[in-house]
């Protein structure tokens, strides 16, 4: 579960999230909307510590962000991270890249002389089996289409066997048909996995056919809370919209 309550976050004048509290469950998928703005990746980034926040508390599995950075090493390792840049090493490997995964939750220096052994690198095939790239191991990332190196970074966060997978926008620079498919493959990973996914997307229709949850953020408060199986599209659609347009500060 992660737990967050009453945060508030700014960059300077700007107030991004303001009094922001949400529980969001670590199993299934769970679908952050909301117009751009909003403060998705902002909430994602202070989940992970990759912002700080100003005011509130967020706890994840029970423990809180932590402070200090050997914390947060070891906090780091049970949640894994997807960007819409999918965020590869270009001159590795794809067998590289997901290895990369296993160096999560360790510190800087034994990262730096870290040696995978025969398990990881069997590990690293297997997740490479799983998203259909196998074939495609001793490539260069830079060699692969957005859509396989997407599943590439997919292969990279299963190795960390992370209890949670934080996704922003992972589909939002790939076609339709390719952001069926790692859609599919969150999904699969959620059911099969039993790996928790937090999920920011754009595409409306994608969070209504994939996501048990719902949330709906704007102007940095959540206006949408919902079970995706107790809500219709248009029912999203509409608060969405409405919110997004109607906004006033003074209300
Ligand atoms: N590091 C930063 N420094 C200054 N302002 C920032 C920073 N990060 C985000 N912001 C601002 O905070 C606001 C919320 O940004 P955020 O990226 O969280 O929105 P979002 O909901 O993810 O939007 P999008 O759908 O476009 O990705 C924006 O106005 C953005 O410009
Ligand atoms: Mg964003």
């Amino acid at each position: 579960m992660i737990e967050v309550k009453n945060i508030s976050k700014s960059f300077g004048d700007l107030k991004v999230l303001t009094n922001l509290s949400c529980d969001i469950s670590v199993t299934g998928m769970t679908v952050m909307v909301g117009p751009s703005g909003a403060g998705k990746s902002t909430l994602m980034r202070c989940i992970n510590k990759l912002e700080t926040i100003d005011k509130g508390s967020i706890k994840v599995f029970g423990i809180e962000v932590p402070k200090k950075r050997n914390d947060l090493i070891k906090f780091r390792k049970d949640i894994a991270m997807i960007f819409q840049q999918f965020n590869l090493i270009n001159q590795m490997t794809v067998l590289e890249n997901v290895l990369i995964g296993r160096l999560n939750g360790k510190g800087f220096f034994p990262s730096l002389f870290k040696k995978f052994t025969k398990v990881e690198i069997k590990m690293a095939e297997m997740y490479l089996d799983k998203v259909g790239l196998y074939d495609k191991r001793f490539n260069k990332a830079s060699e692969l289409s957005g859509g396989q190196q997407q599943r590439v970074a997919i292969a990279r966060a299963l190795i960390q066997k992370p209890k949670i997978i934080l996704a922003d926008e992972p589909i939002a620079s790939l076609d339709p048909k390719t952001s069926t498919q790692i859609m599919d493959l969150l999904s699969s990973i959620v059911n099969e996995e039993d790996i928790g996914v937090l999920i920011t997307l754009h595409q409306i229709d994608y969070a209504k056919k994939y996501a048990d949850r719902i949330i709906g953020l704007n102007h940095g408060k959540i206006i949408l809370d919902a079970n995706n199986s107790g809500i219709t599209l248009n029912e999203v659609l509409n608060l969405y919209e409405m919110e997004d347009v109607n906004f006033n500060d003074n209300e």
